[in-house]
């Protein structure tokens, strides 16, 4: 029988484009994955926040490698709802760090967190610099973090950067943006390090092959650029008129906007890693 290895939360953004990666490049290992609220024939419905459902599904399938994708990385409204955000970010972590224990179940796990855990005053940051979230988005996730290290179980957290995704968040933003032919602002003065999705299941697959997960903490981004140089770099790339593009200061009172939140990537992928926009969107 194969190992199973399980995606939490794979009818996400990154968890559908992973759950099909991995499907292709591990067939020694039974991949499944589940959704919540958008249904799926080939993934099992599972609501993490339902101590007894985690439970009984963990019992099911006793997955050898758990890829943890599942959460709400909706910025604005962890912002407004801060029990929402711990509820839904942290507490499953805390139910599935007891339910491993509780059982004796073995699995590996990878937790996909963000580059919000740090507080964007320094920008570049390293895993050994210190986590200091000023959202409750990055509070919920720092949190389960937290658990995580402070429990026995096998686990690597891979924080990563803007996901860039075909049609997806800020990408599917920009392109809609352009595509109206209207002028409109992105900011100069906050800068992020995205990476394509395809870099980030690269990294996973690397660690899913990797049996030494000694570090129990890796960055993986790419370049590190203002919003206003991807647009302009975006719109070189596509074809765009860049005129369209106008120049805007975000306001860090009284917003969840953060000036520097990028990641410098673990030297074990860095191999991986774009250094030029030009590399960062051939993938697209
Ligand atoms: N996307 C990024 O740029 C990025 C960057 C850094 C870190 N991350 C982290 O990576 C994680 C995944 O990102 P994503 O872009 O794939 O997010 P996403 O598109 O919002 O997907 C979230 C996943 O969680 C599932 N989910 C939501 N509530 C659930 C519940 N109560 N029980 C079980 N599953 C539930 C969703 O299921 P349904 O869709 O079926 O409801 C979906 O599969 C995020 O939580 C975020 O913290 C993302």
């Amino acid at each position: 029988m194969k190992k199973k290895l399980c995606i939490i939360g794979a009818s996400g953004d990154i968890g559908q484009r992973m759950y099909n990666t991995l499907v292709n490049t591990f067939p020694e290992y039974e991949i499944i994955g589940t959704c919540f609220q958008k249904k799926s024939i080939y993934l099992e419905n599972l609501d993490v926040t339902n101590y007894n459902m985690l439970n009984r599904y963990l019992l099911n399938h006793m997955p050898y490698i758990i890829i943890w994708l599942s959460g709400s990385k909706d910025v604005k409204n962890c912002q407004i709802n801060e029990e929402f955000a711990y509820s839904i970010n942290t507490t499953p972590i805390k139910f599935l760090i007891e339910i491993l224990k509780n059982n004796n179940i073995k699995s590996k796990l990878i937790y996909i967190s963000t580059d919000y855990v740090f507080d964007g005053l320094k920008g570049s940051y390293l895993t050994s610099d210190n986590c200091n979230p000023l959202t409750n988005y990055g509070k919920s996730k720092l949190k389960a973090e937290m658990f995580l290290i402070e429990s026995d179980i096998t686990f690597l957290i891979m924080r990563t950067s803007a996901v860039l995704i075909n049609g997806k968040g800020f990408l599917g933003w920009l392109k809609s943006e352009f595509e109206k032919n209207n002028k409109f602002s992105l900011f100069e003065n906050t800068y992020f390090s995205p990476i394509p999705i395809e870099i980030l299941n690269k990294a996973v697959e690397i660690y899913i092959l990797k049996n030494d997960w000694k570090k129990n903490i890796i960055h993986i981004s790419g370049p590190r650029l203002t919003r206003f140089d991807f647009g302009k770099y975006f719109a070189n790339f596509m074809g765009y008129d860049k005129t369209l593009l106008i120049k805007d200061k975000a306001n860090f009172t009284n917003s969840t906007f953060q000036r520097d939140i990028s990641l410098v990537p673990d030297e074990s992928i860095r191999f991986l890693s774009i250094n030029s926009w030009e590399n960062l969107f051939k993938y697209l």
